[in-house]
């Protein structure tokens, strides 16, 4: 039997046991805590976009009627609401709807406008246009997909389908 340097054999293997140790106890207290429930919750709101005057979560997208970026929706009474691929309508102070952006025709998500006396959504390209009742069809036969909404206070809320 081969005989080793004790000596040797602690200056050789120990370094390599303390750092497995170190290691495994830094992993360990990686995954203790609470901490782990607060980032999840932060996860699932898209903060950066509250100070574009709304957040989204799962398929709510939540607006705050006071900021700045919706004073469209204010003055003009619609808005596309690009970023969210949403055409927003007034209806009254506490009633809005929200469409889908995407021309039923080709899927096109610009170009839209609002016809007040006819009440429906115009889009340019092609012409054609779509009732804002949520239940009548346009002149391409189809109706814009219509989403449900709510307000409480100054916050509308989106629920995309
Ligand atoms: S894409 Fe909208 S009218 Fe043609």
């Amino acid at each position: 039997m081969k005989k080793i340097d004790r000596r040797r054999f602690l200056n050789d293997v120990c370094p390599a046991i303390a750092i497995s140790m170190i290691s495994s106890g830094f992993l360990e207290s990686c995954s203790k805590g609470g901490d782990d429930e607060n980032i999840s919750a932060s996860l699932n709101t898209d903060q950066a976009n509250e100070s574009l005057g709304y957040i989204v979560k799962d398929n709510v997208v939540e607006i705050d009627l006071n900021h700045p970026a919706f004073a469209e929706l204010n003055s003009e009474r619609w808005m596309n609401f690009a970023a969210q691929q949403v055409l927003l309508l007034k209806i009254s102070e506490s009633s809005y709807r929200a469409f889908t952006n995407s021309c039923p025709h080709q899927g096109v998500r610009n170009s839209w406008s609002y016809n007040q006396s006819e009440i429906r959504f115009v889009f340019s390209r092609h012409g054609n246009s779509y009732p804002s009742d949520c239940t009548s069809s346009g002149t391409t036969g189809n109706i814009l997909e219509c989403y449900t909404t709510s307000v409480t206070g100054q916050k509308l809320q989106i629920t995309k389908l």
